[in-house]
């Protein structure tokens, strides 16, 4: 229990105040401890019991309360505080973070506290877009804070706008990455591709595979939360793109092979998690190919090796990673890749151990290197991230970059 990590909800008195029990609820459910404190106005459009019964705590309204050891609880819980994230954030509460008005207990606590803060507004458009409300959003990224843009939807008052609370899976995400103190990779750009590529044979079939993107999105969350500014060019994905991470879709090979040379140059590190099409038809049929002959041969042809153009034109601060999925002599086929790819690291995979393969949560890898291989057990794809990510921080050092 004394392990778990203490986010602080500050809530305010907008309609989107009922989003942030579901928020609660989630947090909890992922093993965090949540305090939450509200304004008054919060309390006319959801109730404090809603989030004592999911957090267990007393919600503090008022300044004046205090805790069994006699301290002021405003300081000890901005003392206690991992993380304070406000949902939603008025247009009144953010002018008054901006300028240090501590007026209550939401605005006493967040101004003691000295933790990430992360500041999610949700109002009626215009008075998003007011040039004070910006201003004020300014002042507050100025001073550091995490700011979650709203969205783009339908808003209560029935216009339809800028102002819509960001989806919760992009506030739990900020949450979380503000959890990582250390940002070794702040300054750093990274380029990471993830999910399949599709290579079209007429306008309703395409060649493709089962990946999933999973593996690739977890390197990319793990990278953000380290500090990166982090670009995902992607095929055919469905899951959660993370809070904070660029995205560039592409369907086949040679549009991804297209994106890669755009962008490359500007890389520091280049992680190649994507499935990509070996081949692709010689032609594209125009119209639908109608079924004829009992069989039916499709000629194809090689599609660009993008891994290999990113080894052979590799700067000398650029560190590389590709992957390799195997069903057999996973090691000597990895290392074979890792050389002929001039990559840093290689991760392999074999897809018929269990815990490893597409669509799952969990991977079981081989991390090849210069320096020989090192195998690693079955492991959550984000553990397995964070891995892959503490050996590319260990070359960056050995290459004599200065990290955060
Ligand atoms: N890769 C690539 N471009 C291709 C094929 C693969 O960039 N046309 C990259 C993948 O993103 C991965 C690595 O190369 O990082 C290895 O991919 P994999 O499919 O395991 O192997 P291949 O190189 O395609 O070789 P083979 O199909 O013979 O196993």
């Amino acid at each position: 229990m004394q392990n778990k990590k203490t986010v602080v909800l500050g809530i305010s008195g907008g309609i989107a105040a009922f989003k942030a029990a579901q928020l609660t609820s989630n947090l909890i459910k992922k093993g965090y401890d949540v305090e939450v404190i509200m304004t008054e106005h919060a309390t006319e459009f959801i109730a404090p019991l809603t989030f004592e019964s999911l957090t267990k705590h007393n919600v503090m309204v008022s300044t004046f309360e205090r805790v069994a050891d006699r301290s002021v609880k405003h300081i000890s819980l901005a003392k206690r505080a991992d993380v304070f994230v406000v949902v939603p954030a008025t247009a009144n509460v953010i002018a008054k973070f901006a300028y240090g008005l501590a007026d209550d207990m939401l605005t006493t606590t967040f101004l003691a506290a000295a933790c990430p803060k992360i500041i999610c507004p949700a109002m009626n458009t215009g008075m998003y877009e007011n040039p004070v409300t910006q201003h004020n959003l300014e002042l507050l990224k100025k001073y550091g804070m995490e700011i979650v843009e709203p969205d783009n939807g339908f808003l209560a008052c029935g216009d339809i706008g800028k102002g819509k609370l960001a989806e919760l899976a992009l506030i739990e995400d900020a949450i979380e990455m503000a959890l990582y103190p250390d940002k070794p990779l702040r300054g750093k750009k990274v380029i990471i591709s993830a999910g399949p590529t599709q290579e079209a044979i007429d306008p309703v079939r395409f060649i493709s595979n089962h990946s999933s993107g999973k593996m690739g999105i977890a390197l990319a969350w793990c990278a953000k939360a380290l500090g990166a500014e982090v670009t995902l060019i992607h095929g055919n994905i469905h899951e959660h793109i993370p809070y904070g991470v660029e995205t560039q879709a592409i369907t086949s090979a040679q549009e991804m092979f297209k994106a890669f040379q755009a962008q490359s140059t500007d890389a520091d590190i280049i992680i190649k998690a994507a499935a990509v099409g070996d081949y692709r038809a010689c032609d594209v049929a125009e119209h639908k190919i109608k079924k004829k002959e009992s069989s039916f041969t499709l000629a194809l042809t090689k599609n660009p090796d993008i891994l290999q153009w990113l080894g052979e034109h590799k700067q000398a601060h650029q560190v590389l990673c590709g992957f390799a999925m195997e069903t057999e002599h996973l090691l000597e086929n990895a290392e074979k890749k890792r050389v002929e790819k001039h990559c840093d690291l290689l991760i392999a995979n074999d897809l018929k151990a269990a815990g490893a393969g597409f669509g799952v949560d969990t991977n079981v890898v081989t991390i090849l290197s210069d320096g020989g291989s090192i195998q690693y057990p079955c492991m959550s794809k984000r553990e397995v991230a964070f891995t892959v990510w503490q050996r590319i921080i260990a070359i960056l050092k050995q290459k004599g970059e200065s990290l955060c």
